[in-house]
């Protein structure tokens, strides 16, 4: 994009075009449904599946992907965006084979980023995702601009939701906000913590129901991963679900839905 063209947008208040990531954002809106168990534990599944996977932590505040993988790195984004480190330099790997973009918790700094930082940090990561097969962002609770921008640049977005209500108008605020940035994201609901296949398709309706009459989209429905107390088993230990109950409900759920977008085609488009 030219200088002029940049001018105008920043004039306008409208964010500057990001790059296409190949791979999936895991969002929600709302706090502690699951995104980060889910984006943790697809990507070991993809690993498993022999893919290229990049996890990136973007809950720049609150960071703990690296928490759920067992994994205490010295460095991640905090260090990249306050001081200039390269992002491969942040870069740990899990023994699943998973590579980690781990971020940092407790930086209030990080919650508030510039366009031009926030340009600067997808543009990075966009050249770290050449040598991947996959990238999968976690992204934090709310609507700030990091989330949205991580939605804006994904190839598709996983949008977790529980059968709480909360959790439904909380996904319907951030669709509603992402459509106004940035209309027309391939957007797959993912029911998490339903009590079965049924109850999860309820859930799925109801969203799409909205935004269909108030949006005038709809939404796919990627799947659906079961309430399981292996889940907060695995939390607790440290270690990947897949890795610690392989043959929990659960595990098998995220598997499914592993295999179900391996042939996506994350460049396309
Ligand atoms: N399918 C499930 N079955 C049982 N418990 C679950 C399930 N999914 C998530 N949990 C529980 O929910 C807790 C919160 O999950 P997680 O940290 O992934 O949520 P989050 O949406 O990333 O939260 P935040 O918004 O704070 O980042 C987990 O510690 C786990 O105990
Ligand atoms: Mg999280």
């Amino acid at each position: 994009m030219n200088d002029q063209a940049e001018a105008l947008r920043a004039a306008a208040g409208v964010p500057a075009a990001l790059p296409r990531l190949p791979g999936l954002a895991v969002t929600g809106g709302k706090g502690g449904i699951g995104k980060t168990c889910i984006a943790v534990n697809l990507a070991v599944a993809f690993a498993q599946l022999g893919q290229r996977t990049m996890l990136v932590d973007l809950d720049l505040g609150l960071a703990n992907a690296d928490v759920l993988l067992g994994l205490d790195p010295p460095r991640g984004l905090a260090e990249v965006i306050t001081q200039g480190l390269p992002l491969a330099e942040v870069v740990i790997r899990h023994p699943s084979g998973v590579a980690l973009v781990p971020a940092a918790s407790g930086r209030d700094d990080l919650t508030t980023l510039s366009e031009d930082q926030h340009r600067r940090l997808f543009q990075s990561l966009a050249t770290l995702a050449d040598a991947q097969d996959v990238m999968i962002l976690d992204t934090a609770a709310g609507i700030h601009r990091t989330v949205t921008a991580a939605l804006q640049s994904a190839h598709l977005v996983v949008v977790v939701v529980t059968p709480d209500p909360t959790s439904l108008t909380d996904a319907y605020a951030l669709i509603k906000v992402l459509e106004r940035q940035a209309p027309g994201r391939d957007l797959r609901v993912l029911v998490n913590q339903a009590a079965s296949l049924a109850e999860a398709q309820t859930v799925h309706q109801r969203l799409d129901g909205v935004t269909r009459q108030f949006l005038a989209r709809t939404l796919g429905f990627l799947g659906h991963i079961p309430r399981d107390r292996a889940v907060t088993d695995a939390v607790r230990a440290r270690h990947p679900l897949l890795l610690h109950q392989p043959n929990s409900l659960a595990a098998q759920a995220i598997r499914q839905v592993a295999m179900k977008l391996k042939d996506e085609r994350w460049r396309g488009r």
